[in-house]
């Protein structure tokens, strides 16, 4: 299977839904941003879709520097990820839901959670798993995909009542997950609150609760500014995750590039910064590590690959990812990820 091949599988069976468009980009004529008022989210961006497509624009209208003059080299794509050695510093985003996209005829929410967490573990790298409400204290299948991977994923829970949080960081604790977190900006989600799954915004000392009760490195997910960085970092975090929810939360927010310099120059230090929303291609990886981010996540087109291939579009998906960013790195002069600095970007 192609990505490609795994793309056109999933057009078919996300009719409707998303229209698997060249540039996924929040557009406000794309289908995903189209739904009727009040109804659910799917594949789009809150509101006007401003958020959304502004992940979009502002990583495309960053430029690359090509250098192309020098000895040849191999670009090395290799990272570690809590010490965890990975073939490239891009992951699969706690994306969840699906199962709302229309059930088993698009993909069930287990095999989508297991599609995200061995398609990642077969490309060298790793997937986070979400939380969502249709999940319950009792059906978690994005933890027991971790565990059937062996412990290979990291699991992101909604800022849930305290309780709720700190029992789905013990179990997995107990699958043996690579780390584990809490997406902060889910505090304000309409759906989880409308099934009665409740969440909050969340303190400095609600987060150090959650820290000081795991052995596991813990992520923030879901920082939009350096204030929040910073109490992220004063809790303990060992990593945050530059994001705005696909900008699935708040309308009106920059994109993800344009916010990400000031917090990877604040906290960039003193906890490993990862960054997503927009990130499509080996150029757009390229300008968030050039930003300041360690990592990226992939969010829409991880969706879209396992929709149309499963485990085997997550797996080629990822490693043609993982080609496209080698080849960047080749043509703008970067043997390792090390080299990749605010150098390589051009000035408009
Ligand atoms: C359908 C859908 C479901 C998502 N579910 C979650 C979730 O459960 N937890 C979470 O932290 N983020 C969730 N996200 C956000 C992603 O993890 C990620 O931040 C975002 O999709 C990145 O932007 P991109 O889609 O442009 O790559 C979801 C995004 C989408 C599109």
């Amino acid at each position: 299977m192609t990505p490609e091949e795994a793309r056109s599988a999933a057009k078919q069976k996300l009719k409707g839904i998303c229209g698997v468009y060249k540039a996924c980009d929040g557009d406000p004529s794309r289908l995903c941003q189209n739904q009727i008022y009040g109804g659910p989210m799917q594949m789009g961006g809150a509101g006007s879709g401003a958020s959304f497509a502004n992940n979009y624009s502002d990583l495309a209208n960053i430029r690359l520097r090509m250098q192309v003059i020098g000895p040849h080299f191999e670009p090395d794509t290799t990272t570690t990820l809590f010490g965890k050695t990975m073939q490239m510093p891009i992951y699969g985003a706690p994306v969840t839901g699906v199962n709302s996209f229309g059930g088993e005829r698009v993909i069930t929410e287990e095999d989508f959670c297991t599609a995200t967490v061995e398609g990642c573990k077969q490309a060298g790298t790793i997937a986070f798993r979400g939380d969502t409400s249709t999940y319950s204290n009792d059906y978690i299948p994005g933890i027991e995909a971790i565990a059937a991977a062996g412990g290979h994923g990291i699991k992101i829970i909604k800022p849930r009542a305290q309780q709720h949080i700190l029992k789905r960081m013990a179990y997995a604790e107990k699958v043996g997950a690579l780390a584990v977190g809490v997406d902060v900006d889910g505090c304000g989600s309409y759906m989880m609150n409308v099934n009665k799954q409740p969440v909050f915004r969340k303190s400095i000392d609600e987060i150090r609760e959650w820290i000081q009760s795991t052995t596991l490195p813990f992520i923030i997910k879901g920082v939009m500014c350096v204030q929040d960085a910073e109490a992220a970092v004063e809790a303990g975090a060992a990593a945050i995750v530059v994001s705005n929810h696909g900008g699935r939360v708040l309308d009106c927010t920059p994109g993800t590039a344009t916010v990400l310099p000031d917090i990877a120059k604040a906290v960039g230090k003193n906890c490993t910064v990862l960054a997503d929303g927009g990130v499509r291609t080996g150029a757009d990886v390229v300008k968030m590590l050039a930003l300041g981010a360690k990592g990226v996540l992939i969010g829409r087109d991880i969706i879209r690959a396992a929709i149309g291939g499963g485990i085997e579009g997550v797996r080629v998906h990822m490693e043609h990812l993982q080609k496209n960013l080698a080849s960047t790195m080749l043509m703008i002069g970067c043997p390792t990820l090390n080299d990749i600095t605010p150098a390589i970007l051009e000035r408009p």
